[in-house]
């Protein structure tokens, strides 16, 4: 390619929270951000991929308050499982960092300064729900209370899970802090805004640029058209992020330094590597820059960091490629179904290829929710990647080594079809370019398709038993080869290391760039097993793998007026190995009754337990997972140790107020205690 068609391209992934552990939806983006700039780099464009971590916010404090670690230890922690996960699924970020770091406060406080300088930055003081216990500023979505409509107990402040509805906190019954319990209090404090409103020409001009999807545009004219509100950057002590310099104790909000956090990590890779770093950012240069991002964040890439990009002086992107929610068997991921999968259990079970794989054939260039349909998964990987794309290379491969010293033709005797192969690539280019990757596949596979046609036509299995027929089968296999190659090479952006393994074997480089003519007299590797099928029985390991009883409760995440998603998934980030004996001394232990045990409803591990202990005590309702040992009415009148004050449990089916203690491997067993003369319920255990 001539230097000048070269195009220098940065791409970026939205930075995951640093709050919870990387999930199938997680790698939906990245996998689709992933394709698309190694299909660039394959094109021999320079592009780069940069992401970190989004490491601030009141919920990645609290998180840490409760694993009993700082931040820092907290977001260090995640970082690294955050890599390693990536790694594992062959993202390949050329730089990762972290929005708590140096580069991004450099930056923040660069663009604030910037923005305060061009008077687009006002404060003024308002009023919010305080929790005197804490000492903090509640969020909406810290506040619970009863729904004031259909009067369901334990609601967030913005809206209700029961029945829908949206209002504000301050509508709440009875409302109280999520975080201690106590009853907010309304409170004064000073907040710094960026004046939004004084960007409506601009942002207007924007959505009708065409930069953006239709569906996305759509979108955020509808905030335009309702009129745009200054946006609130600041948040009070104690937050963990950057103070805002002259403001003690009021911080950058983190949804105002996360963007930054793309030019930061930027920044990282170039002051590592030495590439130029201003061309990138300064208007008017040639350079590109793409955000991919989920749906749910779309107005804060299309109209808060477009404006704040401008007001700074710096490029405004190129465009953003917003994608959609990933839903798995149809339905919402979901614990209790084991279909929350997160992104280290798929890998403990699964090939990453397989998934990429699904995804590519799956995604498009729209918004629209892309379903991951686990037996359309195992069939649609087993028969096209293996059953059609491997399957080229393994039928041939075995007739050039034993027959023909593992060297193709010295002569390609369908150089035609060879050819329209390599033909067809420019359109399957377009669709890459153009993030249709499941139409791209579409055409991969027919072409895969046309070439098992050409070998089962041929027959060189047959061919190879008749007399004369040898330069036939040379000839028929090393085409077979030649297909194979021009198939790798285009499915090589979704399948790396299939790639990797193929370009071992076919001794030649799999990149766009690299495909022009047939290979002839070329000598090959041997042929190494490429990608085994899925075995179903893997599939339901994960998901069994996946399956939580609890409901694990995080703080949910630092997100304003975008309802699409709910709880995160807590820390994977295990606690100290040892507790305290004062932490020990909390528990209160009590011998229990089991009066009754059902099933439950959606739930394969769950059994409702209800539990009395004793006089003192009254009846509890506990959700147990220990259905795999126990028939429901095994249970009624055993006795088992329950954890008595352990806070109560908002879980989908219901609350659970307390935990039952039974030890065993699991499985069938569990075991709890016969009834014994001597105990009683309520009795304390010590
Ligand atoms: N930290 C912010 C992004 C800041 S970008 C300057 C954030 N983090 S996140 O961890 O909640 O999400 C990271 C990305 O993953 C977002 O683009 C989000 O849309 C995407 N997804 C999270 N769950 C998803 C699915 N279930 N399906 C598809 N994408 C999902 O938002
Ligand atoms: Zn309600």
């Amino acid at each position: 390619m001539p230097a000048s068609a070269q195009r220098k391209i940065l791409v970026t992934s939205a930075l995951p929270y640093a709050n919870g552990s990387l999930h199938l939806g997680h790698l939906l983006e990245q996998v689709q951000t992933d394709i698309w700039v190694r299909f660039q780099k394959s094109r021999g464009h320079h592009c780069l991929y940069v992401c970190a971590d989004d490491a601030h916010g009141t919920a990645i404090m609290l998180t840490a308050e409760k694993l009993g670690i700082t931040p820092e230890q907290q977001i260090e922690n995640i970082k690294r499982e955050h890599m390693r996960d990536s790694a594992g699924f062959l993202i390949g970020f050329d730089n990762f960092h972290t929005t708590h770091s140096e580069e991004n406060r450099f930056w923040s406080e660069t663009i604030y300064q910037r923005l305060k300088d061009n008077d687009h930055i006002a404060s003024r003081a308002i009023t919010q729900a305080f929790d005197p216990e804490k000492q903090l500023f509640l969020a909406d979505r810290f506040i619970k209370g009863t729904c004031p409509r259909c009067k369901t107990a334990d609601q967030y402040g913005d809206n209700c899970e029961a029945c829908g509805a949206t209002y504000s906190p301050t509508d709440l019954i009875d409302p109280v802090s999520a975080i201690s319990g106590a009853k907010p209090i309304e409170k004064e404090s000073i907040h710094f805004f960026f004046k939004l409103p004084e960007f409506e020409g601009m942002l207007k001009e924007w959505l009708a640029s065409d930069t953006l999807q239709p569906q996305v545009a759509n979108k955020l004219r509808e905030w335009t058209d309702a009129g745009l509100q200054e946006w609130d950057i600041s948040r009070d002590a104690p937050y963990f992020g950057f103070e805002i310099p002259g403001e003690p104790g009021k911080y950058f909000y983190v949804w105002l330094d996360a963007p930054i956090g793309y030019i930061a990590s930027f920044q990282n890779y170039c002051d590592r590597t030495g590439h130029p770093f201003d061309e990138y950012w300064q208007r008017g240069g040639d350079t590109e820059l793409y955000h991919f991002i989920g749906k749910d964040i779309i107005n804060f890439h299309g109209l808060f960091w477009p404006a704040m990009l401008q007001s700074a002086g710096l490029r405004a992107p190129s465009a953003i490629y917003a994608h959609g929610f990933l839903t798995v068997n149809g339905t919402k991921m979901s614990k209790s179904r084991g279909t929350f999968i997160k992104a280290s259990t798929y890998l403990e079970h699964l090939d990453a290829q397989y998934l990429r794989y699904y995804f590519a054939a799956k995604l498009s260039g729209s918004v629209d929710d892309i379903d991951l349909n686990l037996e359309d998964f195992v069939q649609r990987v087993n028969s096209d990647v293996v059953g059609k794309v491997v399957n080229i290379a393994s039928r041939c491969a075995g007739f050039l080594r034993n027959k023909f010293d593992n060297t193709l033709s010295d002569r390609c005797s369908e150089a035609t079809m060879v050819e329209s192969f390599i033909e067809a690539g420019e359109a399957i280019a377009q669709l890459y370019e153009q993030r249709e990757f499941n139409k791209a596949i579409r055409e991969i596979i027919a072409l895969a398709d046309r070439a098992n046609q050409y070998i089962d036509e041929k027959k060189p299995w047959a061919l190879a038993k008749q007399e004369g027929a040898a330069q036939e089968v040379h000839d028929v296999c090393s085409v077979g080869i030649n297909l194979f190659r021009v198939l790798m090479t285009y499915l090589k952006p979704v399948l790396p290391a299939m790639a990797e393994k193929s370009e071992a074997f076919l001794q030649c480089s799999l990149d766009w760039t690299a495909l022009q003519s047939p290979l002839v007299a070329h000598a090959l590797a041997e042929f190494q097993p490429l990608l085994t099928r899925i075995d179903p029985k893997q599939v339901a390991a994960m998901i069994e793998a996946s399956k939580e009883t609890q409901a694990e409760a995080a703080p949910p995440a630092e997100k304003t007026k975008t309802k699409t998603k709910k709880a995160k998934p807590a820390a994977a980030t295990a606690p100290a190995d040892t507790i305290e004996f004062d932490d020990f001394a909390k528990i209160d232990l009590r011998i229990a009754e089991i009066v009754a045990a059902e099933d439950v409803e959606g739930a394969d591990k769950l059994l409702r337990l209800t539990l009395n202990l004793g006089e003192h005590g009254d009846q509890k309702q506990v959700f147990a997972g220990i259905k795999s040992a126990y028939q429901p009415e095994a249970l009624v009148g055993k006795l088992t140790v329950m954890v008595a004050n352990l806070a109560p449990r908002k879980m989908r089916f219901g609350v659970s107020e307390g935990m039952v203690l039974a030890a065993g491997p699991g499985d069938e067993e569990i075991f709890l205690l016969e009834p014994h003369a001597g105990a009683k319920p309520g009795m304390q255990v010590k």
